[in-house]
């Protein structure tokens, strides 16, 4: 084991199998391009379809999303940059205590440290999508985030070409969820007029010790809804709900994969369930990743939305608030949530 920190050792029976490989064939690959068509017919299949996929999977992956291929190159480009910086230029924007955004290489999940590097930033994205019209600088809103100061293009790359384009995907997933709860479209869409939606830019090195490590280990996202980029190493494992097996989700070139957080368990009181998810490291290979976390204002109080709730299917939650949930990371007081599993 040479080297390798013991903080990084998973116990035995969260471990990788060594070599896994078993892929996601079962996981749907949606093509969204009834978004943007006026029949409600169509709309109508691909919701069912998403809430097929929430159903059984918690995870889909979508194609057709609209999303140019350009600007999840440009992303993919500054993070590469970021992270080969030397560790003493990406500690010069550490998260720390009066900076909850930056860079950071601790995390640990459940107790044992995760193989990765990590830079974060927040974005506040608009629920009505401008046709054309990307803001300029002075328009766009951002409070706490801190940029490397030699890779200049790195919070425009951030701010502008992901946010928008990520943010018109989200409102439509949404939108396609309230469809197939039965909602109006626009349902959810109050919940992010001051959303706290953040990037997350995950480095995972290459890993001595891949079949005793994780890149993260097992958890549940704790917000709304996440649009992940992966590249094509692979190695995020999603597990089947129907035997609890970890299923590798394969990389699918310009596809991004997409997963219900707790919050849209809350919301659709249990129809859908935010489903645990890990992710394997690589001997060989290094491993980049881009979570989008589309998440409601501070705050919103997260419960099974009204419309939902009945005699026959009572509320499963109490009312939580987000804002105190995401800012002191204790869920235990609010509710009945799988709190052990949760990361945010
Ligand atoms: C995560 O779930 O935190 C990361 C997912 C990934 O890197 O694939
Ligand atoms: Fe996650």
């Amino acid at each position: 084991m040479g080297e390798v920190d013991p903080a990084f050792i998973q116990a035995l029976e969260h471990r990788p199998k060594p070599g896994q490989t078993i892929e996601a064939k079962g996981i749907p690959l949606i093509d969204l391009s009834p978004l943007e068509s006026n029949s409600r017919a169509a709309l109508e299949i691909l919701a069912a379809e998403i809430g097929d996929a929430c159903e059984n999977w918690g995870f889909f992956q979508v194609i057709n999303h609209g999303v140019p291929f350009e600007a999840r190159q440009k992303i993919d480009s500054v993070s590469r940059k970021f992270f080969a910086l030397p560790k003493e230029e990406k500690r010069k924007v550490s998260r720390d205590e009066v900076n909850p955004t930056g860079y950071y290489d601790t995390e640990h999940t459940k107790n044992v440290r995760d193989w990765k590097e990590v830079f974060d930033f927040t974005v506040q994205v608009p629920t009505v999508i401008p046709a054309s019209h990307e803001p300029g600088d002075e328009e766009i809103k951002e409070m706490i985030n801190q940029w490397p100061g030699n890779i200049p293009e790195m919070r425009l790359v951030g701010l502008r070409r992901v946010r928008r384009r990520n943010a018109k995907t989200g409102i439509q997933l949404t939108g396609a969820h309230s469809f197939e709860l039965g909602l109006e479209k626009d349902r959810l869409n109050g919940f992010f007029k001051d959303q706290t939606t953040f990037i997350r830019l995950n480095y995972y090195p290459p890993c001595p010790i891949p079949d005793l490590a994780l890149g993260v280990g097992r958890h549940k996202d704790a917000g709304a809804l996440t649009i992940l980029a992966q590249d094509e190493v692979g190695g995020l494992q999603v597990k089947r709900k129907t035997d609890g097996e970890w299923i590798l989700v394969k990389p699918t070139p310009d596809a991004y994969i997409i997963n219900v957080g707790d919050i849209i368990q809350v919301w659709s009181n249990e129809k859908y369930e935010s489903v645990e998810h890990r992710v394997k490291v690589n001997l060989e290979k290094e491993r980049f990743s881009v979570p989008f976390f589309f998440n409601p204002a501070f705050y919103t109080m997260v419960e099974p939305l009204e419309e939902l709730v009945n005699k026959q299917n009572p509320s499963k939650y109490k009312p939580y608030s987000w804002g105190k949930f995401f800012t002191t990371r204790k869920l235990s007081n609010y509710k009945k949530l799988d709190v052990e599993n949760i990361q945010i």
